[in-house]
């Protein structure tokens, strides 16, 4: 049945597979008749999409759900629902402690949210945290015809094999499943062909990428983007989350062959000391990683790298931690996120001792202000530089231009709004905190 002018409101937590999935969740309800609405206040239907990861992220679902209370009691027929890895970690859990909550959904699952929405008409609660990644790829086709933005997401592959002990992504997001070549090309080129330059392909893995082209041959992320780049009118490739195990000779090299691979890898080391590595079993040492760099480096010598860090991991003595900074000062990151370890239940650190939390916030700071300086030392070093730039929107001043370089900052500058969706050169004139700005070149 089409719900004419129902209103979703859709909240998104976490990571850009989340922000991806949120969009096949509208397009299925959008399908449905509902609308999607910036105001929780005038929805008919409510939905969380949740992250996992960290305590936090998790406990902020939580004091959200609470505050519609009263929306609820002013609309008794208001839904909630919450989905994401929340959802499938702690399943019907989500009822018990919170009854406001009328169906969860886990992140396998959302080609169902419309027979969900059936179902509540007769039941009280749902909750759908079934394994079926395939199922729910097959049901996402992008795009109903209109204009989108120049820089899309593509999902290639989704779920994590490597269990590094801190982490409750293959518990939340299941096995390594890759989608085939070709249905990931039809993607891309339907991305293309309503207005997308350039492709961001998402993976917990990706560069763990082993999908079947049509002859049934298993074929690698290396293959997949240079298959890509054959669109004509894509004109930028990246790739995002790697680890270090699975960055193969070929897709090393591919960062100096291919153009359209942009000069950016975000590849989380998490740990500049080995024996952290190996209790966080990581399946890689420090020199394995920077022996991956100093490829990286020796085929794009301007590669823009970041990572991730976890301090406080337990049984993390000031020396193991001295070595995460001296990996920094090897690497120099043009950017790198930095978390407290944060234990998670049903994983294997979760047993283990946890650090005091000052020592963690001690060790935070001093990693983030290194990080912080290199981050300003690459920006820094663009100061004066000529650099295709994507214009990708508005924004907010009148008449200013929001562009992206090829090593990922934002970068501002003025010009015509017709320039959005072109990749025009730009004169780097100053470096903020996170961005960079410049001045239009005239050829
Ligand atoms: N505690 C803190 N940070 C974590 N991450 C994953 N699990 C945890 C945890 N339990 C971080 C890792 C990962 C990023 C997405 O989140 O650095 O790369
Ligand atoms: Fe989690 Fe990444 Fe380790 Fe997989 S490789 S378990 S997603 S941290």
């Amino acid at each position: 049945m089409l719900e004419k002018n129902k209103k979703i409101f859709l909240k998104t937590y976490g990571c850009q597979m989340n922000v991806y999935d949120s969009d096949i969740m509208l397009d299925q309800l959008k399908k449905k008749g509902y609308e999607a609405t910036s105001s929780d206040a005038e929805a008919d239907l409510i939905v969380l999409n949740t992250c996992h990861i960290r305590e936090k992220a998790a406990e902020k679902v939580y004091s959200e759900l609470g505050k519609y209370r009263s929306l609820k009691k002013k609309n008794p027929s208001l839904k909630i629902g919450v989905a994401g890895c929340v959802a499938q970690a702690e399943g019907n859990e989500i009822i018990k402690r919170q009854p406001l909550v009328d169906f969860v959904v886990g992140p396998q699952s959302y080609h169902s949210i419309s027979t969900i929405l059936e179902r509540l008409d007769d039941e009280e609660k749902v909750v759908n945290i079934e394994f079926a990644t395939q199922e729910k790829f097959s049901k996402l086709k992008v795009n109903g015809g209109e204009k989108i933005k120049p820089s899309q997401f593509l999902t290639v592959q989704e779920g994590c094999d490597k269990f590094c002990a801190f982490c409750v992504v293959p518990y939340t997001r299941g096995v390594e499943v890759s989608r085939s070549v070709n249905e990931i090309l039809d993607d891309a080129k339907n991305l293309v062909k309503y207005g997308a330059v350039e492709i961001t392909l998402l993976g917990q893995n990706v560069n763990a990428y082993c999908g079947l082209d049509n002859n049934l041959k298993e074929r690698d992320l290396s293959y997949l983007i240079n298959k890509m780049s054959e669109i004509a009118n894509l004109k930028r490739i990246r790739f995002v989350t790697s680890h270090p195990a699975d960055m193969t000779e070929d897709l090393i090299q591919t960062f100096g062959s291919n153009p359209k691979l942009m000069p950016y890898l975000h590849l989380p080391i998490q740990s500049g000391s080995d024996a952290i590595l190996k209790k966080m079993n990581r399946r890689h040492k420090v020199s394995d990683y920077m022996e991956v760099i100093s490829k990286l480096r020796d085929v794009r010598s301007d590669i823009a790298l970041s990572g991730d860090f976890i301090v406080g991991f337990p049984e993390e003595t000031d020396e193991d931690f001295k070595k995460t900074i001296e990996i920094c000062h090897l690497v120099r990151y043009a950017s790198a996120f930095s978390f407290k370890y944060s234990p998670r239940p049903g994983t294997p650190a979760f047993e283990r001792k946890d650090l005091p939390d000052s020592t963690k916030t001690e060790r935070l700071s001093a990693l983030q202000a290194v990080i912080k300086d290199y981050q300003q030392k690459f920006q820094k070093n663009l100061v004066g530089e000529k650099l295709p730039i994507l214009a990708e929107k508005s924004g907010r001043a009148e008449g200013q231009i929001v562009g992206k370089s090829p090593y990922l900052q934002p970068v501002f500058f003025s010009g015509s709004m017709e320039l959005i969706g072109k990749i025009i050169d730009v004169q780097i004139i100053a470096s903020e905190a996170n961005s960079l700005s410049g001045v239009v070149q005239q050829n």
